[in-house]
């Protein structure tokens, strides 16, 4: 699929509400999306566009040699296409330069297939923090892929980049 990653703007943002407000139970709302998207240091937003669709988004928050992945979201249209592997690919390769080393992300424990992308990006769980999400109660599995700047780390981002089919 032909996609096209770019940086996330504030004017995108009526394309991120509604893919928000149907994928997460507990959707940001475009206040907490206007303080990210405002922060000058610290944070990378990128989205993937299909021609003039949205395709996902994602976000990161760096933290010195750690970076934070804060959200990343697939529209239903477009899911199981390669483009959340994308958004990694991409976000990594345009966080390697920054110095960052590590990552790392909560996701809910129920969340199997975005737990099921997140290993084979080379993340593992490290801890659970319980009753994370305010909404649904749910715990928050805490998960870190470590050295990223590594060859082997490279290898395993050539072998995951999706082909374009
Ligand atoms: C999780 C999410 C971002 C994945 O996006 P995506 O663009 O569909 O992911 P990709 O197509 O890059 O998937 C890559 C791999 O992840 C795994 N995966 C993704 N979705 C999956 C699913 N529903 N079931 C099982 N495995 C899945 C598969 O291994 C997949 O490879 P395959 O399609 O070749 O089998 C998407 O399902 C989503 O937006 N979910 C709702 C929001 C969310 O939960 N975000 C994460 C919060 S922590």
């Amino acid at each position: 699929m032909d996609l096209r990653i770019e940086k996330l703007k504030r004017k995108d943002l009526r394309h991120v509400l509604p893919i928000e407000a149907v994928v997460f139970p507990e959707p940001w709302s475009v206040g907490v999306f206007h303080s990210e998207l405002a922060l000058r240091h610290g944070r990378l937003y990128r989205a993937a566009w299909h021609g003039d669709d949205m395709a996902g988004y994602i976000g990161f928050m760096i933290v010195g040699d750690e970076a934070h992945v804060t959200t990343i979201a697939t529209a239903p249209a477009y899911q199981r296409r390669g483009v959340a592997s994308t958004l990694l690919i991409d976000g990594i390769h345009s966080l390697l330069p920054l110095g960052v080393r590590h990552l790392s992300l909560e996701v809910a424990a129920n969340n199997e297939p975005a737990q099921t992308l997140y290993r084979r990006f080379g993340f593992a769980p490290v801890g659970v923090r319980k009753n994370y999400y305010p909404v649904t109660g749910e715990d928050a599995l805490v998960m870190w892929a470590y050295d990223i700047d590594t060859p082997e780390y490279a290898e395993r981002l050539e072998e995951l980049t999706p082909s374009q089919s």
